[in-house]
């Protein structure tokens, strides 16, 4: 799979997130406890955009819309709707660079 270099290291600081974009594609890029998620930033419910809502402990992001909560490492929908789930993307880092394979 290709890797696409989406940010650095310092644009992503630990407790934030932040909107990239991969070709047409916008995902959410998380640093929780240090450790960088990738997931599709568009919620499945009514297409929220995911990185504007806050990161629980156990690394689930909380839609700001409807409060929807997906798991950052699986993507899945952890809040009772079983059946949505967002898209992951594998993160590497490079340096300085953060890349996603897409
Ligand atoms: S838009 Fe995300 S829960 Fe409704």
């Amino acid at each position: 799979m290709p890797l696409v270099k989406v940010a650095t290291v310092e644009q992503v600081p630990p407790g934030s997130a932040l909107r990239v974009y991969v070709e047409a594609r916008e995902v959410g890029l998380y640093n929780h406890g240090g450790q960088l998620f990738a997931i599709k930033n568009l919620c499945p419910h009514m297409g929220d955009a995911l990185h504007k809502g806050q990161v629980t402990a156990q690394g689930r992001v909380v839609c700001p819309g409807h409060a929807w909560h997906f798991d950052l490492a699986t993507g899945k929908c952890t809040s009772g709707q079983a059946e949505a789930s967002v898209r992951t993307y594998p993160v590497v880092v490079q340096g300085e660079d953060i890349l996603l394979e897409v």
